[in-house]
């Protein structure tokens, strides 16, 4: 064991020598793992022990069919900056003007920058569809359970337990409740700590379904100031608790929808014994956590919660495949109030699906998966974000998404991404504008973009031509 360690070490200190030193440049293809294994007499699971290595170190990347290459340096441009937010919370009223949105966005023939959905070819469909086959063959008794009401499988319970070791954990079983998707999870919870008229802190820019589930609860939104690169303001949530009317704060820490920042740890730690002092629960998004874009996982918001005031929800629906509608809760102290919202609202989770989490989660697929899903994602950001650099207005911000898969643009202030919607869908092409992304309508000169499908000749061209729309002179 510990001549094998030391083999792949060395083999990965040569190789990321190499890379340090010049040998080979940036783009550059590494000899084939055959080749290494041959020449460096290593076995393959050695040769790929140590690039596993040095694409955990962000040195390497593999590229489907292609092998592995060195990275590209990260294109550096103006960013997003932080800014000041409505005082007074308010009413949230975008649901009709999104849904328009977001459905003339998945028109056929429409370029799909506008939802946040991965291209199909980027998730492991296939082994899914032959668990399910699996799954219904083994399991017939599945279909034929007397009761439906809170039937989370212990078997993906206790998947969801291991993998929390990743996020600070572990986590209790007891802690977990199954749902249908991250957007149930965000709902049940909402409705567990919160009451019509009551006031919900959120990120500025927040994603928008989070501003609709506010809407249709009767909720209050109170933007808090959010660093495009570091998150929601301390100081400012600080402030605005001040007072004790705020009775929950929803935030995604980890890869925020749309900026892509991540909250360094001290402050998540600092976030979570000001929101326990203050009597605020925190109702954290993870759904981005397992698709970081640099070395290490995140710890959540949760990790440092010794009060369990945090509700932390995600789904497999931005790893695994949208479709699955599969997702879930640990719910801290709030846990039984969120069960009970579970039962009232959709009774329990599709059981066959959840065996086929469990099975694909337990046979360590994931893992690999993850590893190869994140560096597509991390190309596929960068070029968009060296597309949009090419394309854009010259004073154009463009956000450094540290997690996720959309890319938060802020054109200069004369545009009014609202009002250039209309002339973008008619020539077939989607974003989401800015003003969606905040309940005062701030933000009408941003827009967010998908970068979930592979970078192809077509994206390119649909990112030029909307770069196209907005250099024409501007009538406000
Ligand atoms: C931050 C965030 N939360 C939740 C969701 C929705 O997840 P689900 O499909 O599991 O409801 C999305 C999808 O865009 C998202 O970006």
């Amino acid at each position: 064991m510990s001549e094998q360690l030391l083999r792949y070490e060395q083999l990965a200190s040569e190789l990321a020598g190499m890379v340090e030193s010049g040998v080979l440049s940036r783009g550059d293809r590494l000899p084939s793992v055959r080749r290494l294994s041959r020449e460096r007499r290593l076995s393959v699971s050695t040769v790929l022990q140590a690039l596993h290595q040095l694409e955990d170190r962000g040195l390497v990347e593999a590229r489907p069919q292609s092998g592995y290459f060195v990275r590209q340096a990260k294109t550096s441009h103006a960013e997003p900056q932080l800014r000041s937010t409505p005082e007074a919370p308010m009413p949230v009223d975008i649901s009709q003007r999104l849904v328009r949105v977001l459905q003339a966005g998945t028109r056929p023939g429409v370029a799909p920058l506008a939802a946040a959905l991965p291209a199909s070819e980027l998730l492991p469909v296939a082994a899914l569809n032959r668990l399910y086959a699996g799954v219904v063959r083994r399991h017939p008794e599945l279909l034929s359970g007397g009761s439906h009401i809170n039937m989370d499988e212990p078997a993906l319970v206790r998947q969801l337990v291991r993998r929390s070791l990743a996020w600070g954990g572990p986590v209790a079983a007891e802690e977990f409740i199954i749902t249908n998707s991250c957007t149930e999870s965000l709902g049940l919870c909402l409705r567990a700590v919160t009451k019509p008229g009551d006031t919900v802190a959120v990120e500025s820019p927040a994603y928008y379904l989070m501003l609709q589930l506010l809407e249709t609860l009767g909720l209050k939104a109170l933007e808090i100031p959010t660093d495009p690169r570091t998150g929601m303001s301390l100081d400012a949530l600080e402030l605005a608790t001040r007072q004790g009317r705020v009775a929950a704060c929803l935030l995604v820490s980890n890869g925020s929808n749309p900026l892509g920042c991540v909250m360094p740890d001290e402050r998540k730690r600092l976030f979570a014994t000001l929101t326990a002092a203050r009597g605020v629960a925190v109702i954290e998004d993870d759904i981005y956590g397992d698709l970081h874009l640099g070395n290490e996982r995140p710890w959540p918001i949760k990790a440092y919660d010794k009060t369990g005031n945090v509700l932390l929800c995600s789904s497999f629906s931005k790893s695994l495949s949208p479709s699955l509608r599969i997702g879930f809760v640990a719910a801290g102290r709030y846990r039984s109030a969120v069960a009970l919202h579970k039962t009232i609202s959709s009774g329990g989770t599709n059981p066959i699906t959840q065996h086929v989490l469990a099975e694909y989660l337990e046979s360590g697929a994931y893992d690999r998966h993850l590893r190869t899903l994140r560096r597509a994602y991390e190309r596929q950001v960068e070029a968009m974000r060296l597309a949009v650099s090419r394309y854009f207005p010259a004073a154009t911000r463009i956000a450094q998404p540290q997690g996720g898969y959309v890319l938060w643009v802020e054109l200069p202030e004369a545009f009014d991404t609202t009002l250039l919607y209309e002339q973008a869908i008619a020539e077939n092409l989607a974003y989401v504008p800015g003003e969606l992304f905040s309940p005062s309508g701030m933000y009408r000169n941003c827009l967010r973009l998908n970068c979930g499908n592979p970078h192809t000749p077509e994206i390119e061209d649909a990112v030029r031509r909307l770069g196209a729309i907005f250099s024409r002179p501007q009538i406000k």
